[in-house]
């Protein structure tokens, strides 16, 4: 990353206060409930297995493996050629980086799905051969979002495609401005993220797919689309966003090109779904900026369907947001009824202790190399 002496944009006092009415307009209601009509036909399958290609930690194979209602986890993971993975003389790497591998099966028929490519080529190259995982499987994958460590490794994820070209889908153009992440001893000025690279990513054997609306994905499961903000969450993202910088100006919102500079609203973020026969909707979330209850409000109203069986992923209630918030996420989500959470990457402990505290025993902490399977 390279330092940078521009001034980032400071969020509006009538923004702010926009943002807040809205909220407290929608903490009123509550969690929304689902509507009954679809936006989009989408199918169902008979089971799902999500596996953890990258993540923050490798501890699982301590734990045990559990047999649940609709969830089976997985923990010891095992070399496609050598036997457990926790004494091979490789090991299984994690980073602050999310890439999940899920394969689906509907009838005689199996897609697997990439989504997001965590944070370094290395990391998925290296987990994706431990796991005995083959990248020539891969039909279809999703960007969740423009940030580093959800794209950063997308080198890594393929091998050497030679001619193959995988769809990838992403939810806007904006996926590909320059960001500035404002973290850490440089929060006051920002850091240049970096720009995602749609040439690179030809290269490395994708076929980038803009779908701001929702969209089937290996014809098993289906994105979102854009995340209304709809609940009590706000849209909560550390980067600012440089439009005309990495992205064309003439694929943004109209009211985001004449600026150098933009706080980032998520508005390309998307979520990966599935319905599961006899369970419901897994919703996969990958870092929950535009909120967790919104994607999966969202994944409801996209599917018509209101049974939420296993929510998982990254849900951001870390800085910017409060630890009030994510006591508050946690209150609404336990509203919401899922069978099973499953907090992961960017979600932090503040969300996960409650939602234990108010969800106990359905609360389920993933590590690298763990396999989650969903089926009745
Ligand atoms: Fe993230």
């Amino acid at each position: 990353m390279t330092s940078r002496t521009v001034q980032p944009v400071p969020v509006s006092r009538r923004t702010v206060l926009a943002g807040l009415a809205a909220a407290a307009a929608a903490c009123a209601a509550g969690p929304a409930a689902a509507p009954s009509k679809a936006l989009l036909s989408v199918p169902t399958v008979d089971g799902l297995s999500v596996q953890v290609v990258v993540d923050a930690a490798t501890f699982g194979p301590f734990l045990p493996d559990l047999e649940l209602p609709g969830l089976k986890v997985e923990r010891t993971v095992r070399v496609a050629s050598a036997g457990p993975a926790v004494m091979s003389k490789k090991s299984l790497i994690a980073e602050f980086g999310l890439c999940l591998w899920a394969r689906s099966q509907k009838g005689d028929a199996s897609r697997t799905v990439l989504v997001d490519f965590a944070y370094t080529p290395g990391a998925v190259a290296n987990n994706l051969e431990l796991l005995g995982l083959d990248p020539s499987e891969i039909d279809a994958s999703m960007l969740s979002h423009g940030h580093l460590d959800h794209y950063g490794g997308f080198a890594g994820a393929l091998g050497n495609p030679g001619d193959r070209q995988v769809p990838l889908i992403v939810g806007g153009e904006e996926v590909f401005c320059e960001r500035l992440a404002m973290l850490g001893p440089s929060a006051g000025s920002g850091t240049l993220m970096g720009a995602l690279d749609r040439d690179a990513l030809r290269r490395a054997g994708f076929d980038v797919q803009i779908r701001a609306e929702p969209a089937l994905l290996a014809e098993h499961a289906f994105t979102t689309g854009t995340i209304p903000l709809a609940s009590a969450e706000r849209a909560a993202i550390p980067t600012q966003m440089l439009p005309g910088t990495g992205c064309e100006l003439a694929g943004l919102a109209p009211g985001k090109r004449g600026f150098p500079m933009l706080p980032d609203d998520g508005e390309h973020e998307l979520a990966a779904c599935y319905l599961v026969r006899g369970l419901g909707l897994v919703v996969i979330v990958s870092c929950g900026h535009r909120g967790v209850l919104n994607s999966v409000r969202r994944a409801q109203e996209v599917s018509g369907v209101s049974q939420i069986h296993a929510v998982m992923g990254g849900f951001h209630l870390v800085r910017p947001r409060t630890p009030e918030e994510a006591k508050e996420t946690a209150a609404l989500m336990a509203k919401l009824d899922p069978a099973w959470i499953v907090p992961m990457h960017c979600t932090g402990e503040d969300f996960t202790a409650e939602a234990e505290r108010l969800m106990p025993g359905r609360v389920i902490r993933p590590y690298v190399g763990n396999r989650l399977t969903f089926a009745a």
